[in-house]
């Protein structure tokens, strides 16, 4: 028989554990615009890196740099970073998936490089055309000149969460790589759930792994809402003590080399539900969601953000505007 979940009853802790504080990056610049067929002009790019230059993010990735022809959009990669605008407390970073990339990117004066590979072997296969070893040969020359050069080295894990071509990732195989990057000299790694397929469960373990291994890592979780768990899968991440994550303006983003693939977890919804939970992020949300609506009015489209169509919780709607309502009852 159906027995209804227990309710919490007086003297139970129903307070979350969650950090004051959590990093968010943008990555609508690289994962974001990567995913848009038609291309977005360099100064509409600038515009919107801009605007999140100003709302407050700490970490911004900008582009990347890979073939024009596997990803015709990032061809203005070094373009777009000659022209945005700098502050010197945020990390401007760069995706790279081989040597090539990382001393395009170095070119460019770059604050960190993000190196990725995915874990299983036919999403790398199709998304950078490398067995995962020939990638994590890849990485270790990457990361050598990049921290030779003084600047940081992240390494991201793609389908870290589940393949869509494959399935289930095993973990063992997650936490072997991420013991070899950091071998290899890596500063810090990023979990990636490229099509959506964690759940919240899976993120906490996966957390309590990763943290209980390596409890000083400078650990990222890049989740894309695909399925609807976004959200929940970043608060069981802060429910572990993760307190870094991805995510992108609007919703925008996904992988153009899975099948289904859609956006990442919106940046100014995640920065609201962290602000109405107590969690500091520095970011200006207000400034946020005016370069999210900016963002859809370049594309000229709906983007799946839902902070910068309902307003934030805070903002109540005069009582004024109800009168309508009672007219209408009899
Ligand atoms: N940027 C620009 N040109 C590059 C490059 C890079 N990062 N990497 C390789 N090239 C050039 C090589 O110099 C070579 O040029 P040449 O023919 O004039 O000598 C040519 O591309 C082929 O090099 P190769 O190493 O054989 O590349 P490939 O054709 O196997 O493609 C990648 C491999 C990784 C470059 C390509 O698959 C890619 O760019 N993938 C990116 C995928 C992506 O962005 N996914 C979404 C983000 S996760
Ligand atoms: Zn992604």
């Amino acid at each position: 028989m159906f027995a209804p979940p227990r309710l919490m009853t007086k003297g139970e802790n129903t307070v979350l554990r969650l950090p004051q504080a959590a990093c968010i990056t943008d990555v609508a610049g690289r994962d974001g615009f990567q995913m848009e067929k038609e291309f977005i002009p360099t100064e509409h790019k600038v515009k919107v890196l801009d605007m999140l230059t100003d709302s407050g993010m700490r970490k911004i990735e900008v582009t990347s740099f890979v073939h024009p022809k596997a990803v015709p959009q990032m061809r203005d990669a070094e373009e777009v970073l000659e022209r945005i605008k700098r502050r010197p407390d945020v990390i401007y970073s760069c995706l790279v998936p081989n040597l090539r990339g990382a001393e395009r990117a170095l070119a460019c004066k770059v604050d960190e490089v993000n190196v990725v590979l995915s874990v299983s072997e036919t999403h790398n296969r199709r998304n950078v055309n490398m067995t995962v070893e020939e990638s994590m040969a890849a990485v270790a020359s990457v990361v050598e000149l990049v921290r030779g050069a003084g600047r940081r080295a992240n390494v991201s894990l793609a389908t870290a969460f589940g393949c869509p071509y494959e399935g289930d990732v095993p973990v063992d195989r997650v936490l072997a790589l991420i013991e070899r990057c950091l071998a290899f000299g890596a500063c810090s790694i990023t979990l990636a759930d490229t099509t959506g397929m964690a759940n919240p469960t899976q993120v906490y373990r996966m957390a309590q792994l990763v943290m209980e291994r390596w409890p000083d890592l400078c650990l990222t979780f890049h989740f894309h809402n695909t399925r609807g768990m976004g959200l929940a899968n970043i608060l069981a991440g802060l429910l572990s003590g993760v307190t870094s994550y991805d995510a992108s303006l609007g919703g925008l983003g996904g992988c153009p080399f899975a099948p289904g693939a859609t956006g990442n977890v919106c940046t100014e919804d995640v920065v609201h539900m962290l602000q109405e939970m107590g969690v500091n992020t520095g970011v200006d949300l207000d400034l946020l969601i005016e370069a999210a609506r900016e963002l859809e009015r370049l594309l000229g489209r709906t983007l799946p953000g839902q902070v910068m169509k309902a307003g934030k919780r805070r903002c109540l709607i005069p009582v004024g505007d109800f009168s309508f309502k009672t007219e209408g009852v009899r």
